[in-house]
């Protein structure tokens, strides 16, 4: 029989919590040991499945790991560095934004570390999820997450994160629609609209047909007069102006090193 694969996980929070529950529904290839910190998280993830059970310290966690991910704010990890000794050649699986390699393998003193970058949506197993470098043991482990996008390099990984903040905006975008609907119309009816509009987008995308917006945009109609409203507001605007903060607060992110 196949042995199981223990993975630990160093900062239960949204993020790897949604990780941790699409890989509990993806099969029972992996078992998981939580750090004790995110308590309530933690302790819930311990009581709804049997392969998941959380630790008595993050050094716990990984000395009894094969592979551990490291989802801690990334303002902590230096800190977290100094209280843990990372066993040398266990792999880390960093989700840490902004905070590249050279910097992580100076703190930890660890030989293989990947960077992934998922999203809350691995829950359901549907998160792209990118990855670098492409190699295993994390492939079979960012599978359970949803579909992997290896990236080429570091470089490629920080211009990939800066649209990544989209998943946010979607949730902003849907949360003005439903102020807006209130209870006249169930919000999963435009929510429906989208799914279905961005399924159509990346079928264009990936058949290279033409995405214009003036496909929907019938001379003299609704969207027509909604995209003139739009233009005025400067909404194209805002939103590259969203991207450009998103860029700016990457950069500073990761050029944090101890020597700054
Ligand atoms: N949320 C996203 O969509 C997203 C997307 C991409 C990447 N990320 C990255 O994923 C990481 C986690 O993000 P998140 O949104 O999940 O954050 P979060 O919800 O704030 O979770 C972070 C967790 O780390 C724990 N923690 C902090 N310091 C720790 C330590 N020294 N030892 C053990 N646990 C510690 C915290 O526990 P306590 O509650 O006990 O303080 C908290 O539960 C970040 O590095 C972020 O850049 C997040």
């Amino acid at each position: 029989m196949k042995k199981r694969v223990t993975i630990g996980v160093i900062g239960t929070g949204h993020l790897a919590g949604a990780v941790i529950e699409g890989m509990m529904a993806a099969g029972d290839e992996f078992s998981v040991i939580m750090s004790p910190r995110s308590r309530e998280r933690s302790t819930d993830l311990d009581a709804r499945y049997p392969r998941c059970r959380r630790g008595r310290s993050n050094q716990e966690v990984l000395e009894v790991c094969d592979v551990a991910i490291l989802a801690v704010p990334p303002g902590n990890y230096r800190e977290l560095a100094k209280e843990v000794n990372w066993p040398r050649s266990l792999p880390m699986l960093s989700f840490l934004v902004g905070v590249d390699t050279g910097s992580l393998r100076e703190a930890f003193k660890c030989q293989r570390i990947f960077r992934v970058l998922p999203f809350p949506s691995a829950s359901l197993g549907e998160s792209p999820t990118m990855l670098f470098p492409d190699e295993e043991p994390a492939r079979t482990i960012c599978s359970t997450m949803g579909e992997v996008i290896p990236v080429k390099s570091e470089e490629e990984f920080e211009k990939f994160t800066g649209v990544t903040p989209l998943a946010g905006f979607t949730y902003y975008l849907m949360e003005s629609i439903q102020r807006w609907c209130g209870n006249n119309i169930p919000v999963e009816y435009p929510a429906k609209i989208i799914r279905s509009t961005l399924s159509l987008y990346l079928e264009q995308v990936a058949r290279g047909q033409k995405t214009g917006t003036d496909q929907f945009a019938t001379p003299g109609g609704l969207t027509e007069h909604a995209f003139r409203v739009l233009d005025r507001t400067g909404f194209s605007d805002i939103t590259g102006q969203y991207l450009d903060a998103v860029k700016e607060r990457l950069g500073s992110i990761g050029t944090e090193r101890d020597d700054t």
